[in-house]
């Protein structure tokens, strides 16, 4: 089994390129966020460690507390795409108030100066504007204990934001992450 996994992972180092999408389905007559352009690096990205994310996109309409996420994780596992069950707020969770989240910021007075230096917000409510992020490096310093799972490999997200019934905003991302300070697969 072991030997196996190594060898997938030998397989899956050699794809490391990343992939991305906006998802919002075309029956969704008014998309209140769509993304343009994404970019990540480095590929795989390495966790702890820093990563350089740009993003542009619109958001077309005013939300807040009246939309939920649903994230939706899966992992390459011998070829196969297995789903990474929610654990501590990460894997494929459901967030009825995704804004709880990111009050987190508004207590501590902390939003990443990345975000606020491009004239981003970083909490509820958004409001109609344009994004755009330029290649920015976040850190990423450590893994919380609960998420040690989340081990070296090739992961696909798709994080949908509902409201209603309507998918009004959806993102969906392929790419490697690699664990650093660990055998990378035997990890653990
Ligand atoms: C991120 O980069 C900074 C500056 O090069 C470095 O001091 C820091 O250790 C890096 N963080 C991690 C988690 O590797």
């Amino acid at each position: 089994m072991k030997a196996f996994v190594l060898l997938l992972g030998v397989f899956v180092a050699c794809e490391a390129s990343m992939t991305w999408k906006d998802c919002v389905p075309a029956t969704t007559a008014h998309p209140y966020v769509t993304f343009t352009s994404v970019s990540v690096s480095p590929s795989p990205v390495v966790l702890p460690g820093n990563m350089t994310i740009g993003v542009q996109g619109t958001v077309y309409h005013h939300f807040g507390t009246d939309v939920r996420m649903v994230v939706k994780m899966d992992k390459l596992l011998l070829g196969q795409w297995t789903k990474v069950p929610c654990s501590q707020n990460v894997g494929s969770c459901n967030y009825d108030n995704p804004c709880e989240f990111l009050s987190a910021f508004k207590t501590s007075g902390t939003c990443p100066p990345q975000l606020t230096s491009h004239g981003l917000p970083c909490t509820c409510p958004f409001n109609p504007s344009s994004i755009n992020l330029p290649p920015s490096v976040f850190e990423v310093a450590q893994i919380n204990a609960a998420w040690q799972w989340l081990a070296t490999g090739r992961f696909r997200v798709q994080a949908e934001m509902i409201h209603g019934h309507d998918i009004v905003g959806c993102f969906h991302v392929e790419m490697d992450i690699k664990r650093s300070g660990g055998g990378g697969f035997l990890f653990g």
